[in-house]
This record gives C-alpha cells, sequence and structure tokens, in this order.
C-alpha cells in the first residue's frame, strides 16, 4: 500500500500552486493545502525516489542525454499501457509539453496560419497561438445531454479553410476531464485528415483515466495519417514529476520529426534534465501500481466531492472527470458574481481552486478542482466551503 495520506508542506519551497494560492488581498494562509494548479500532493513514488537518490549519490549532476535504457522504458509504458507501438526513434525528449506545443505552432505554421483549438481548455494552447502571431480558431465543445462533446460542425467549417493548418487537442481534455472515445476521435480525425490539417495530441494525462474508460492514443485512432500527427507524452502528471520539466514528444513521420527537431533545437537548444532522465526511467519501468494506486485513490476522491457537491450544493454543476484529476464545477446557478465567488471561496473558506476564465469564455463562472490530493484535506476544504456560504448567508 501507498501512502496518499500524509501531508507535506510545500510552503517556502517555490511551489507555484501554493505560492499562487492568495486571498483576494494577496495573503496566504501558512498550512493551508491548495486545490489549483495541476500538480499533486502526494510524494512520488518511493520507487522514482530510490532512482532519483542513486543518481544523486553519485555526486554529479552534469550534462546528460538519455541512453538506450530510458527509450526501452518509453516505448514498453506506450506498449503495456496504451497498446502504442513505439520505436525509440520517434521519441523526441522534450523540457515539457507546453514549449513543443509552441514550437509545434512555429514548426508546422506561417505567421498569419490557422490553428485549431477547442475551449475550455488548458491556458497554454491558446498562447502557443496567439503569442506567435497565428490566427486562432477555437471550436468550443458543446454540452450535449449533459456530457461535453467536441463540435463537429464546427470543426469542420474551420478545417475546410485554406489558411487552417493545425490542430491543438487536448486527450483526456482539462478542465472538462473527458476521455475521448475511439469513435470521437475517428470523426475529428477524418475531418483533420481530410482537409490535410496536422493534429498535435497532448495526451499528457493519458494515464490517469477513472476505472471504466480507456483512453485512445491518436496514432491508434482508424484513419490517421502518421505524417499528419505528433503525440505529446510525459511522465509528470501520472508520476507527480512536472518540476522535472522531462516530456517525450513522439512522431512517427521521419520528415514531420525532423521539422519539429529542428525548431525544437531552434527555440530552446542544450540538454534534458538530469534528474528527468533517470526519474522517468524508473517511473515508467518500476512505477506502475503506484499509478493503479494512485487512480482508485483519485476516484475516491471524485465520488466524494461528487456526494458533497451534490448534497450540500445541488446548483454547482459537476462535470465528473473521466479522466485527469481535475473536476469542472459550474457555479453559474449560484448567482453569484465573480467578485462574490472569489470572496466565499478564497477569503472566507480559504479554498483555492483555480479560477475558470483562462481556460476560455465558458470558465466564467467555473473554478477547476484538484483531486490529487489526501481525501481528509479535501473533506476539511470542502467542510470550510459549507461553514463560510452559512456565514455568508449564500443561498443553495
Ligand atoms: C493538457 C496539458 N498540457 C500540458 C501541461 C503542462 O505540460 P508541461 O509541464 O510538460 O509543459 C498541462 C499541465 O497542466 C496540461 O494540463
Amino acid at each position: 500500500m501507498y501512502d496518499f495520506e500524509t501531508f507535506i508542506s510545500r510552503e517556502g519551497t517555490g511551489a507555484v500552486k501554493w505560492d499562487n494560492s492568495k486571498t483576494t488581498d494577496g495573503m496566504r494562509p501558512i498550512g493551508i493545502m491548495p486545490f489549483s494548479v495541476a500538480d499533486m500532493e502526494f510524494a512520488c513514488a518511493p520507487e522514482i525516489l530510490d532512482a532519483l537518490r542513486d543518481s544523486l549519490n553519485k555526486g554529479i549532476l552534469g550534462y546528460t542525454v538519455p541512453e538506450d535504457k530510458y527509450y526501452d522504458a518509453v516505448c514498453s509504458w506506450m506498449q503495456r499501457r496504451h497498446g502504442f507501438r513505439v520505436t525509440p526513434d520517434w521519441i523526441v525528449p522534450t523540457y515539457g509539453i507546453v514549449s513543443a506545443l509552441y514550437s509545434c505552432v512555429r514548426a508546422l505554421t506561417e505567421e498569419g496560419d490557422g490553428v485549431i483549438i477547442q475551449t475550455p481548455v488548458y491556458p497554454p494552447f491558446k498562447g502557443a497561438v496567439v503569442e506567435n502571431g497565428r490566427e486562432l480558431f477555437d471550436c468550443p465543445l458543446i454540452k450535449v445531454n449533459g456530457r461535453w462533446e467536441l463540435d463537429y460542425e464546427t470543426l469542420e467549417k474551420a478545417a475546410k479553410l485554406p489558411q487552417v493548418k493545425l490542430a491543438l487537442l487536448c486527450s483526456p481534455h482539462n478542465p472538462i476531464g473527458r476521455v475521448w472515445t475511439a469513435q470521437e476521435l475517428s470523426r475529428y480525425a477524418k475531418i483533420c485528415m481530410e482537409n490535410d490539417v496536422i493534429v498535435v495530441s497532448d495526451e499528457i494525462h493519458f494515464d490517469l483515466v477513472m476505472p471504466g474508460y480507456e483512453h485512445t492514443v491518436f496514432t491508434n485512432v482508424p484513419g490517421v495519417q502518421a505524417a499528419k500527427c505528433i503525440i505529446c507524452t510525459s511522465p509528470s502528471k501520472t508520476f507527480n514529476l512536472a518540476g522535472l520539466t522531462t516530456s517525450n514528444i513522439i512522431i512517427p513521420n521521419k520528415s514531420l520529426r525532423e521539422i519539429f527537431k529542428k525548431q525544437y533545437h531552434k527555440d530552446t537548444s542544450g540538454y534534458i534534465s538530469a534528474m528527468g532522465v533517470p526519474a522517468c526511467t524508473a517511473a515508467y519501468n518500476l512505477a506502475e501500481d503506484w499509478l493503479k494506486e494512485l487512480i482508485v485513490y483519485v476516484s475516491s476522491n471524485v465520488t466524494a466531492a461528487a456526494k458533497y457537491f451534490g448534497e450540500k450544493f445541488p446548483k454547482i454543476g459537476v462535470d465528473l472527470p473521466e479522466g485527469t484529476y481535475l473536476m469542472w464545477l459550474d457555479f453559474t446557478d449560484m448567482g453569484l458574481t465573480e467578485k462574490e465567488l472569489d470572496r466565499w471561496l478564497l477569503d472566507e473558506a480559504l479554498f483555492f481552486v483555480g479560477d475558470g476564465k483562462p481556460f476560455g469564455p465558458a470558465g466564467t463562472q467555473h473554478r477547476r478542482l484538484n483531486l490529487a490530493c489526501p481525501g481528509w484535506a479535501l473533506t476539511e476544504a470542502l467542510v470550510r466551503m459549507d461553514e463560510a456560504a452559512n456565514r455568508l448567508g449564500i443561498k443553495r
């Protein structure tokens, strides 16, 4: 049994999630666990920490390139967990996925070209497009019978435009937690492939899939052409290694791969993290059991949170995550302004959830709750939320 219960204070460590979690007047209350940025409040798997200690014990943290055993570990994981047959030469290690998304946009489009995204979505998707001077084609997700879906009509309209060259897909989707089915992906792929739109599929959350759901790697979707897809993977979300900035961009097609590599080199250059290499290798070779327990643990947090909201705040719309450890909450029916929401959640309840607005127009009146935390901490925060609502006289 692994430990997902211990409180680890990240106060004073520069942890982004902790540092950013403040009341509206900028106060950071000591000892309060936040629920915002997508990393976990769990220690890494002991197998990974042991591998990192072994590396540290050698005493030297010099320039490092991944060796065969690194690539073997990545290939083996992709095959074992995802039925994704990868050869080592397809893998391009990068310093994270966001930098790779930015390079993909620069490599595969020209200024003024169009790039498709689907909001609400992880904010750097939009950033990668607009900050690079490309035209944003947002094909917002739509809610059909209470479930988020891709909007194929809008997608097709955008994909047919001659200036649209690229689509950034989030799969599983942050923040709404959908694990796209093979059928959905196949419809999405058909539209993109037929219109010569290359798909960059960001699959960083692909290991974090709740029981009963199945992730499909985009390359495995029938009809997808290797020359038109890039798969972004990483052990960082799965194993809580985001600070080691080590990801693997998988590009089956050689010429597409060379285009990406050249751009990435131009954009960043340098060597990958000396600690990221052993951590990724150990994670993929040794930490699968930790992941299995983690998923069961997070899914019990999902159930607990959904039950709590259902009983105490039935007007809060809850999107049950099929994948990711993130729950997208819709406060619209509570009838509060954004200011009142912040006053309630941040100032009174010290419940530091993520603001929905950066995820796109659909993010107003929404908050994102990170459930990769000890269950007792979640319960404490929900009780604070309840008590604060009573103090403020918030109607339910
Ligand atoms: C969809 C998605 N892509 C990328 C990232 C971050 O990737 P990286 O830290 O490897 O740059 C996140 C982090 O939350 C994410 O949710």
